[in-house]
């Protein structure tokens, strides 16, 4: 199969090209560098396929050029599918396939990561030390043991979440429609969301973004939050109403954000802008805030992850080249 691969890093091609040669050789895979959008869709004439990731745009306009172009099938090199038209998709009669889990331990340890740095302050200590400033003012943290911690949902990764932090004897309140059995085995506890966000001091999220997600934790949620809380976002940038977390942040009731998703970083995320001017003033509010932790979607960059991605990736190539029901489709 003739696969155009879209957003190609160095990783990308390191590891989709290992993961071919695993598989044979079988497809010829093209590495562009660009995002796809409207315009280079235009670059997949003689492919079948297309390779995308979180921030390329396949929304309808970009399916039916991909469609006009004879390409059957999206391969997605992530879970979350928020970024493509499905319904679209289908109707052009496009097939899009995703990776549903290629490790939760990596999306769900730089979650806890972000956490404990956030709370005892490391981004701060570490720039500080470097700069041979060893005091330590300012660099307060709590004690995570025993505290409350809410997760808004439980799937694959908010599991592994609950998982880890049992490891620090926290309270876990956990809301989901759908609850898991290990949960209640992990003595956490399913609660409504205004329990969980009332009496969370740390909350993190792991939920996938649709209409209903879409803010959720708007000005409203943030204002339930117990003075100081603290936020972590690994899941989607859409779930946080990023102005209304910089007026969180600013009256105190937040007591720190770390997040590894913004609801804008299709423009921002991935590439070297140090040269450039942030125009996105919210953006560039947040990353002015001493108590704001902000990593550019990294959460998911382990060795083990890439190669599952990889393999996944082009396993449902195959599948989908046989006709196979193995394929991960989404619909
Ligand atoms: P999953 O599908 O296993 O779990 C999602 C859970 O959210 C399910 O249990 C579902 O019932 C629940 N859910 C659905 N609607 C909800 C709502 N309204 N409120 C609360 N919970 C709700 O997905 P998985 O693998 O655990 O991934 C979670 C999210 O993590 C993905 O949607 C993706 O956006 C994000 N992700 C981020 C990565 C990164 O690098 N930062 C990498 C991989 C995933």
């Amino acid at each position: 199969m003739r696969i155009a691969v879209f957003s190609t890093k160095p990783y990308d091609r390191t590891y989709l090209t290992e993961a071919n040669r695993r598989a044979g050789d079988r497809h010829r895979l093209t590495f562009f560098e660009p995002r796809l959008t409207h315009q280079t869709a235009m670059l997949v004439e003689d492919h079948d396929a297309v390779c995308v990731f979180v921030n390329d745009d396949v929304s309808a306009a970009v399916v039916d050029r991909l469609a006009d172009r004879e390409v059957r099938l999206v391969l997605t090199r992530s879970a979350g599918y928020n970024h493509i038209d499905v319904d679209r998709a289908t109707e052009r009669g496009v097939v899009v396939a995703r990776v549903p889990a290629y490790s939760p331990y990596a999306v769900a340890e730089h979650a806890v990561a972000l956490l404990l740095a956030l709370n005892r302050k490391l981004h701060r200590a570490y720039s500080r030390v470097r700069d041979q400033n060893f005091s330590l003012n300012g660099l307060e943290g709590f004690d995570v043991h025993g505290k409350t911690l809410g997760i808004v949902g439980t799937g694959t990764i908010g599991t592994v979440f609950a998982r880890l932090m049992r490891g620090f004897h926290c309270e876990v309140l956990a809301y989901d429609p759908f609850p898991n059995e290990e949960i209640p085995q992990l003595r956490g506890t399913y609660v409504g969301l205004d329990e969980l966000f009332t009496r969370s001091v740390m909350v993190s999220l792991h939920c996938p973004l649709t209409a209903e997600t879409h803010h959720l934790l708007d000005a409203d949620r943030f204002a339930q939050l117990p003075e100081g809380s603290l936020v972590v976002n690994t899941s989607r940038g859409g779930l946080i109403d990023s102005a209304a977390a910089v007026d969180a942040l600013k009256s105190g009731v937040l007591g720190g954000l770390a997040i590894d998703v913004y609801e804008e970083e299709a423009d921002l995320f991935f590439e070297d802008r140090s040269e450039q001017i942030i125009t996105d003033d919210v953006f560039a509010r947040l990353l002015s805030f001493p108590n704001v932790l902000i990593t550019s979607h990294q959460a998911f960059l382990t060795r083990e992850a890439l190669e599952n991605i990889a393999d996944a990736t082009l396993g449902n190539a195959n599948a989908f080249e046989r006709g196979e029901a193995s394929i991960s489709r989404v619909e």
